[in-house]
């Protein structure tokens, strides 16, 4: 527990697994209490100076082995708690109460009546509410003590509480969007705990003494890379610590977006911050870049390479541990709690904040992260309140390698395979001679995207929306389904090999730029998740590319879905795109993740 949440009369959140307790954290703080993520099976001693608990969910049935248990003495701490879903059965069964299995008993929306019960729960609250439910379990008998105050047309305790001493289970999820008074019923409870408020506003100044004392006579040396996250923490470090104790390092590795790194340099000149050191390393970039055309070799020498000019840059400028320096990241709070649905893809990829090297450091006190316990909109609003532009703090996700997973790059044109797509080839439908990275089943694919052509190329039909969900289910060879937005028929596509050059980035810099603008004209940019622009190797004459739109639409990344963009938005991009010597068609990428990934691989 940091010192920051100890100070704090806060609300606990004990995270029994599944996906949920990052989501009810970050619910809880738009309530205005502060929030943290603890294990479920914390000790009660730990949690006695909270001022309300709540069980998540979880995947797992109580009744079977191994599943997770918390410490039974938090119910004699006389704190208000709140079991949802797994949280109640967990309750239910320490309690005394019994839990049967079912299968799958509710799934999805269900019809709940529950302020009938003049539960405190449900003040504010309709009689009859729909609410989002994904269990197997039930109570089946309630524990001593407890009143139903919920039910639903299969399930008769979907809510039960002990008001005397405030401990409420319900089996539904209050904390995501899909259950209509979700968001009252949790201020309910907020209400009920003594909790101290809490604020973003309030956060700048309440940490500044935890940043002090921790950097003590230390000075900060830290990465910008543009993003928000890594832009606020330096400007929270400067304005606390002091410019001449703060030293920010950009890479300009030629993969950035237009004007991004001038944008960068102007806002901090305007805030008054001069020490941002901007470090052209774009000829380095490219020239280990030269003849790669696998992508996850170019990722790996893009970071290799960032490594190599940190090292050299801060050797340059004596910014070594030894002279008193220690590191400053951007890490913001989901990335430093693994709940349960990121402890174990965490295995899988390793979260760069916190690789080996970096782990050591911070094991011996020389990393500070500033914002390691907000959440990105609470890093956002942190951001203008420091103020920074508008556009910086709510710009879109960016990759770390930026747009270097954008430019595809092939050796050599892919043959068709097999009978299965010549097959589905009719008139209208072309298959590109390249493959792009999707996600299916269990694991990534790397298969081909299947073009449409029709008349009024910007027009999508219901029927292709529809099409482009069938088909990579129906092919194996198929990963992405595109419309041509250019071209009304069909072209042998000419194909020219590449690999990441400066022509090449700047022309994808150059489209890029005109999405931004038409988003930005046509407000859609808020509207609008993350928009990827990618450069492909072929074109419909020789020496020609083409350019792919992947709009998107998601909370998370995990999953997405195809933004749809209005005909004249996507005919306005089109139209200019073309007009880009050097680009003679656009598509516009219709797929969900999965089956496609967000970035073209
Ligand atoms: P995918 O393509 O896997 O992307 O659906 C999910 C999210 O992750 C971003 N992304 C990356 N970010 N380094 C990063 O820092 C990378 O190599 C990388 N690849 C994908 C992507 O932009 C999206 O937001």
């Amino acid at each position: 527990m940091g010192c920051y949440s100890m100070a704090m009369k806060s609300i606990v959140i004990l995270d029994f697994g599944g996906q949920y307790a990052h989501l009810i954290a970050s619910r809880v703080r738009r309530l205005g209490v502060y929030s943290e993520i603890r294990e479920a099976e914390t000790p009660a001693s730990e949690l006695e100076n909270s001022a309300g608990i709540i069980f998540s969910g979880g995947p797992q049935s109580v009744n079977e082995e191994g599943a997770p248990q918390g410490d039974p003495k938090i119910f004699e701490l006389g704190i208000p708690v709140l079991g949802i879903c797994y949280g109640l059965h967990w309750m239910t069964a320490t309690l005394g109460g019994e839990v049967t299995s079912s299968g799958v008993k509710e799934y999805g929306k269900v019809r709940v009546r529950g302020s009938g019960s003049g539960s405190g729960l449900f003040k504010n609250c309709p009689d009859e509410f729909t609410a989002w439910m994904s269990h197997g379990d039930e109570a089946a008998k309630l524990p001593e003590g407890f009143e139903r105050i919920a039910t639903s047309d299969s399930s008769e305790n979907s809510g039960f509480a002990d008001e005397e001493k405030k401990l409420f289970a319900i089996q539904f999820h209050p904390e995501v969007t899909h259950t209509e008074c979700g968001e009252t019923i949790l201020k309910n409870f907020v209400g009920m705990c003594s909790a101290d408020p809490w604020s973003v506003e309030g956060y700048a100044d309440s940490i500044q003494e935890e940043i002090k004392s921790q950097v003590g006579d230390k000075k900060v040396f830290m990465l910008v890379s543009g993003g928000v996250d890594s832009t606020v923490a330096f400007t929270l470090l400067d304005k606390v610590l002091g410019a001449d104790r703060v030293q920010g390092l950009l890479v300009d590795t030629g993969l950035m977006r237009k004007d991004e790194v001038q944008n960068i340099q102007s806002a901090f000149k305007d805030l008054g911050l001069p020490n941002l050191r901007i470090e052209d390393a774009s000829e380095e970039f490219f020239k280990n870049l030269k003849d790669i055309y696998e992508p996850e070799e170019k990722r790996k020498i893009i970071g290799q390479t960032f490594l190599d000019v940190q090292k050299r840059v801060s050797e340059e400028m004596d910014l070594t541990v030894e002279s008193g320096w220690m590191l400053g990241q951007g890490t913001i709070y989901p990335d430093t709690i693994e709940t349960g649905s990121t402890k174990h893809a965490d295995k899988i990829k390793t979260h760069h904040n916190r690789v080996e090297a970096v782990q050591k450091m911070i094991d011996q006190g020389l990393v500070i992260e500033p914002l390691k316990d907000l959440y990105k909109d609470e890093v956002r609003k942190l951001g203008e309140e420091l103020g920074l532009p508008h556009d910086l703090v709510w710009r879109h996700p960016f990759p770390g390698p930026g747009l270097g997973v954008r430019i595809l790059c092939s050796e050599q044109e892919e043959a068709i395979e097999g009978q299965g797509s010549e097959k589905l080839i009719v008139n209208s439908e072309k298959l590109l001679p390249i493959k792009s990275v999707g996600v299916q089943g269990d694991g990534r694919t790397y298969r081909r995207a299947l073009a449409v052509f029709s008349d009024n190329p910007c027009k999508i039909s219901e029927e292709l929306w529809k099409k482009s969900a069938e088909i990579p289910n129906k092919n194996q060879e198929i990963n992405r389904v595109l419309k041509c937005t250019s071209h009304s028929d069909p072209v042998e596509f000419v194909f020219t090999p590449g690999f990441i050059t400066r022509e090449r980035a700047d022309l994808l810099r150059e489209a890029d730029q005109i999405v931004y603008e038409e988003m930005h004209s046509d407000d859609l940019y808020e509207k609008i998740w993350q928009f990827p622009v990618v450069l492909l190797p072929f074109g419909e004459k020789s020496g020609q590319q083409s350019v792919v739109l992947r709009p998107i639409e998601s909370t998370d990344a995990m999953t997405a879905n195809s933004a749809h963009l209005p005909e004249e938005v996507l005919k306005k991009m089109t139209d200019r795109i073309l007009s880009l010597e050097g680009i003679d068609m656009v598509f516009y990428d219709l797929t969900s993740k999965p089956p496609g990934t967000i970035e073209w691989e």
